[in-house]
């Protein structure tokens, strides 16, 4: 972390992210499951602002963000940063491309964005959840724990729960068991313990 970045007003990330029971989160690039009710979650979560003409910052792995459904681009509310070391033009629906992380938190901590942006939501993949979970700034953890077995080839990283804490309920957020179409899930929040840092 760079001093620079040390001294800009913290942006709050948070990691979201569905994992069925072994952790499972894609299969050949897609979702392993149809639930339209968690995808709106989803949604709902990374287009809400607290502040009205603010936007979410949204960082995406460059094949997660080609996985998206186009049809439901662009995301009110949101500016979409890619990560890729291949890409060489901003794909339509994107704002900029990173080649890292650290590079989208120099980007978000100058203006515009350091004006502009609220929240910074990371959708994944593996890579960039691994990375900005830990991130100094990143502060919660939103899981939907799938209880069902999918098919999968790509798995959501071990994160260390001394660090992040489990709460029970969780302000906006649904308690209690969902279902749709015979499978169950729960939308979970990990919290940051303030005192502790993951290494
Ligand atoms: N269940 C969920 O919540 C969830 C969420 C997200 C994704 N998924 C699933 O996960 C799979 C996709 O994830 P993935 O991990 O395989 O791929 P990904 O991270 O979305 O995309 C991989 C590509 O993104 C770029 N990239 C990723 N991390 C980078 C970094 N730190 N710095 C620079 N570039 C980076 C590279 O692009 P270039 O090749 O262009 O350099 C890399 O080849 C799909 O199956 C998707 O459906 C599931």
């Amino acid at each position: 972390m760079s001093e620079a970045n040390l001294q800009t007003p913290v942006k709050p990330i948070k990691i979201i992210a569905a994992a069925c029971n072994n952790n499972g989160i894609g299969l050949k690039g897609h979702l392993p499951w149809d639930l339209p009710k968690e995808f709106k979650y989803l949604l709902a979560s990374i287009t809400t602002v607290k502040q009205p003409g603010k936007k979410n910052l949204i960082v995406w792995g460059r094949q997660s963000f080609e996985s998206f459904d186009e049809k439901l681009l662009p995301l009110e509310n949101t500016i979409i940063v890619l990560l890729s070391r291949a890409l060489r033009e901003v794909p339509k629906f994107a704002h900029y491309i990173c080649r890292n992380e650290e590079e989208v938190v120099t980007l978000v901590s100058a203006p515009p964005l350091s004006d502009e942006i609220e929240t910074i939501w990371v959708l994944g993949g593996v890579e960039c959840y691994i990375n900005m979970i830990r991130h100094p700034w990143c502060n919660h953890i939103y899981f939907t724990k799938i209880m069902a077995d999918f098919e999968c080839d790509i798995f959501f990283p071990d994160f260390d729960k001394d660090v992040f804490k489990l709460k029970e309920e969780y302000p906006g957020v649904p308690s209690g068991i969902q279902e749709e179409k015979g499978v169950k899930y729960i939308f979970q929040v990990y919290e940051k313990d303030q005192q502790k840092q993951s290494q």
